[in-house]
Parts: C-alpha cells; sequence; structure tokens
C-alpha cells in the first residue's frame, strides 16, 4: 500500500513547498485544495505532478461533508501516515472593520477546518503511528493584526496539543509551526495597497529577511521525520527571530548601538 501524505491548502505558496518535500519521504502527496486547477500552472513540480507523486483533489475543508468525501477517497488509495492541516486565509485587519460573519469565516478556515480535517483521518492516523503538523502563525501567539484569525491560530496551537497528549498512546506525534511574513499570495492584496510592505517590515526582523516557503516546509518535513520522533505537542516558530525580541526596541532601552 502506498503511504500518503494529505496536505491542505496545498496548492498555495507554503502547501505546494511542503508537498514537494514530503513528496520525498511519502509515495504520494494529495493537495485537498479549493483551487486545484493552480497545481497544475506549478513550473517547479511539473514533474512531481506528472509522476503523480503529487496528486490535487476539489475540497473546501470549511465543509464537512466535503471534507468526509475527501478523507474517504484519499484514505482509499493507500495508508495515510501524514495530515498538514495548512489551508488558511485572512481578510479582515482589525478588531473596528470585523462583522459576525467575518469572524466566523476566519475561525471556520482557520481554526474548525483544521479539527474536521483531523477527525476525518483520525481512525488512520491511529492505525498508521501518524503524524499531523498544524501551519499556525506568530499570531497565535502576539498581536500583528487580523484578530479572527490570530485567535484561530492560537486555538490551533492549543488543539494540536489537546492531539499530542490524547492521541501519544496511539503513536500519533502533533506539532504546529508557526510562520512569520512568507512571501506567497496570501499578501496579493495587501501588496497592492502597499507594495513596498515587505521591505517595511524588514526592520522588525533580527535576521533582516522574511521566511520563504521552503523554511516552512524544511520545518515540516523535520517535524514529520523520525528525527522528531520523540517531538510532540510543540509549536516551533520558523520566523526569522520575530518572536526573540525586538532590536530597535532593545537598542531604545538600553541606549546601546550594540542592537
Ligand atoms: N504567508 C504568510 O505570511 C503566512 C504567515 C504565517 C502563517 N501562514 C499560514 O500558512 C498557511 C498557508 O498560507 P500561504 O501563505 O501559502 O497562502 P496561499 O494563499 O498561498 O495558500 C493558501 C491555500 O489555501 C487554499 N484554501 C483557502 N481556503 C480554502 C478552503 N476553504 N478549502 C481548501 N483550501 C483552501 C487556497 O486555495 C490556497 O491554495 C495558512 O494557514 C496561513 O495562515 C502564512
Amino acid at each position: 500500500m502506498e503511504s500518503i501524505a494529505v496536505v491542505t491548502g496545498g496548492a498555495g505558496g507554503i502547501g505546494l513547498a511542503i508537498a514537494g518535500k514530503l513528496a520525498q519521504s511519502h509515495e504520494a502527496v494529495y493537495i485537498a485544495d479549493l483551487h486545484p486547477e493552480r497545481l497544475s500552472r506549478s513550473q517547479e513540480y511539473k514533474s512531481l505532478v506528472s509522476e503523480g507523486r503529487i496528486r490535487a483533489y476539489h475540497c473546501d475543508v470549511t465543509q464537512s461533508g466535503d471534507v468526509m468525501q475527501m478523507a474517504s477517497f484519499i484514505s482509499s488509495k493507500g495508508k495515510i501516515r501524514t495530515l498538514i492541516n495548512n489551508a488558511g486565509a485572512t481578510d479582515c485587519g482589525s478588531l473596528q472593520e470585523l462583522t459576525s460573519e467575518s469572524w466566523r469565516r476566519e475561525i471556520s478556515l482557520n481554526l474548525d477546518a483544521a479539527f474536521v480535517c483531523f477527525h476525518a483521518f483520525a481512525e488512520k492516523l491511529k492505525l498508521n503511528r501518524g503524524v499531523v503538523v498544524n501551519i499556525t502563525s506568530v499570531n497565535g501567539f502576539s498581536v500583528y493584526g487580523n484578530p479572527a484569525y490570530s485567535a484561530a491560530k492560537a486555538g490551533l496551537i492549543h488543539f494540536t496539543k489537546s492531539i499530542a497528549v490524547e492521541y501519544g498512546k496511539f503513536g500519533v506525534r502533533a506539532n504546529s509551526v508557526a510562520p512569520g511574513t512568507v512571501r506567497t499570495s496570501i499578501w496579493n492584496v495587501k501588496i497592492q495597497e502597499n507594495p513596498k510592505l515587505f521591505d517595511d517590515i524588514l526592520q522588525f526582523y533580527p535576521l533582516g529577511r522574511i521566511v520563504n516557503p521552503q523554511d516552512v516546509a524544511d520545518a515540516v518535513m523535520f517535524l514529520v521525520s523520525d528525527q522528531a520522533a520523540a517531538i510532540t505537542g510543540v509549536c516551533l516558530p520558523v520566523d526569522c527571530g520575530l518572536t526573540a525580541g525586538q532590536a530597535p526596541m532593545a537598542r531604545t532601552l538600553t541606549q546601546s548601538d550594540s542592537y
């Protein structure tokens, strides 16, 4: 039987990089995405797609019926070893702009969907001593705008711990990865509003650069691998130092040019 990984939102910037990595250690990686057609436009992963190592499946992860169908189809294709809950998005920047409808929409996509997908694959993951990685965000730790998205991402960190503690006895591991800013299509609208946005935020990143999708994929690959066999329930920031602290603030407080 084939060993299979599932990546929700896998046709996007981070998801596709993760799928490309996981194709090294799984016989097939299924991408469950609202826009699976994006996969056919990718030049970088063209050969993995044509060899059937990365496969697309249309699924709206906010619809439990869609998720159940997707899980039953993919489970019939092989051994589910890995689930990456990666689908996510936000379009509401502040509490004052939020409506209850957009709050519910963002919680539904960024938190509820991860539960629904985990639930749909839980029995298979138990059987196969599987691994779950939830893609959260630095927004799950501190306020960087987008309050509903951030509350969902904070919830995802806790949900990850719940899986780790309750399913550990079945050999299932669950961890989350919290990226800082990553240059992907999630930023398309904001970049139109401020084409210099990625330059303007560099001052907040101790490494002087932002994250790229491969950085996130490398962290996921590690957490999925046997090298992380003793690691479960943690949240790994992949954030170029953002959440470690702020050099401009340290400089102001200490009046030291060392920062
Ligand atoms: N890009 C960043 O700066 C950044 C930072 C921290 C965390 N993240 C997280 O990383 C994950 C991936 O984001 P990305 O930057 O690759 O964005 P992206 O927009 O490139 O990809 C997101 C993918 O999710 C899919 N998707 C959206 N709604 C869906 C639904 N209802 N059902 C199925 N698929 C759906 C989209 O079609 C898209 O392919 C998200 O969870 C995001 O919150 C991104």
